[in-house]
């Protein structure tokens, strides 16, 4: 049932081209110029009307949610909140009835995301699914959503569930954008072309599995990782580093990289991996600053970059290639080369990929 893989993590991975082609189909016209997102059309008046759209979630899910503020915020002019579920169910937050709630989850069992889903139903508010499993309870107790259909998830680290999930959220933000008219005609095709090439983007991304496998020698006993980026790519930064945190056991942070110098920069020195995304997108004159601060500073640099990249090539200490997209869709394509890396470390560790320690599938206890 791992169809030949070691792993279920690096079966879904690789599934990735394909799930994503699924999660697409049936909501893209052939000629790659519309994308409708059902329930959102059927409920088209609650987003377009919506003041603020609050976005709850947890671990994963949570990291996809912060590129769904990017997106909807970018495209819809929608005030939006990303709140992780286990503290805006405790913590008394301002619920309005219309503003739309978005509950992300993987499993659709987690607690706190149900709880939270629950405590926003009582005050009114229009709730809004991203699920993945089927008839779940997050899925039930919403009054809408859709999913993410990327097939079962088996291994505890989320990977597969993350690009379904940004790509329904990229497919949500430009089904109200088209309704709204809060983005120009041409730029709407544009983006639901470039969303559109985005699953042969993934083939291309993972022919860089065995340069991965190899480099992932030089880092396997590293203490500590940080992980950099800016903009879109800053969440595909956090998810990198729960990716690593989880499956081998090594301490790694993410930040947004102009954070480092706040603080974080303490920590450079030779021994500390930093990898940084550093896609040719509108701010990576900036990001190529940061990695001259680490540099100076010694640190070891494994450079996530857009393929024909020149200027990080000379700086960093390992690149690895990403096929060139739009700067939105940028973090689908930059965090595949993240899992590859942190799986990789965690066979190199002879870690239990599958299931680490302490870990669940799914949290459906507080
Ligand atoms: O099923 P959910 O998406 O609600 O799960 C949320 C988190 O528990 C989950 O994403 C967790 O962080 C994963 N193990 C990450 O790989």
């Amino acid at each position: 049932e791992k169809g030949g893989y070691p792993h279920f993590m690096l079966k879904e991975i690789y599934e990735q081209p394909k799930t994503l082609l699924d999660c697409i189909r049936g909501r893209i016209n052939v000629e790659g110029n519309n994308i409708v997102l059902s329930g959102v059309i059927d409920n088209r008046d609650k987003f377009v009307r919506a003041s603020r759209i609050i976005i709850v979630a947890c671990g994963t899910s949570w990291h996809a949610a912060l590129i769904g503020e990017y997106l909807i915020e970018d495209w819809c002019r929608i005030p939006v909140e990303v709140e992780y579920a286990s503290e805006f169910r405790y913590r008394n937050p301002v619920i309005h009835a219309d503003d739309v709630v978005i509950a992300i989850s993987q499993s659709g069992e987690t607690a706190d995301t149900l709880a939270a889903v629950e405590l926003a139903k009582s005050k009114g508010a229009f709730i809004y699914g991203i699920c993945n499993v089927i008839g779940s309870s997050i899925a039930r107790a919403t009054h809408s959503g859709s999913y993410i259909h990327v097939g079962p998830e088996i291994g505890v680290a989320s990977t597969k569930a993350f690009t379904g999930q940004v790509t329904v959220l990229s497919m949500l933000a430009l089904t109200i954008a088209k309704e709204k008219g809060s983005i120009p005609h041409k730029k709407y095709e544009e983006k639901v072309q470039a969303l559109k090439n985005i699953p042969a983007l993934l083939t291309e991304v993972l022919k860089q599995s065995d340069k991965i496998k190899e480099l992932s020698k030089i880092f396997t006993y590293a203490h500590n990782f940080i992980y950099l980026g800016r903009g879109y790519n800053y969440p595909a930064a956090l998810e990198g580093a729960l990716k690593l945190k989880e499956i081998s056991y090594i301490h790694a942070e993410g930040y947004p990289a102009a954070e480092m110098k706040h603080g974080p920069i303490a920590l450079i020195d030779t021994e500390m991996p930093v990898v940084v995304i550093a896609t040719a997108d509108r701010i990576y004159e900036k990001t190529i600053s940061n990695i001259q601060e680490i540099k100076a500073r010694k640190g070891k640099i494994i450079a996530i970059v857009t393929e024909g990249d020149t200027v990080v090539k000379d700086i960093a200490d390992v690149c690895i290639e990403v096929p060139k997209t739009i700067e939105e869709f940028e973090p689908i394509v930059s965090s595949i080369p993240l899992q590859l890396l942190a799986y990789f470390i965690a066979v190199n560790k002879g870690r239990d990929v599958d299931q680490p320690r302490n870990l669940a599938k799914s949290v459906t206890v507080e």
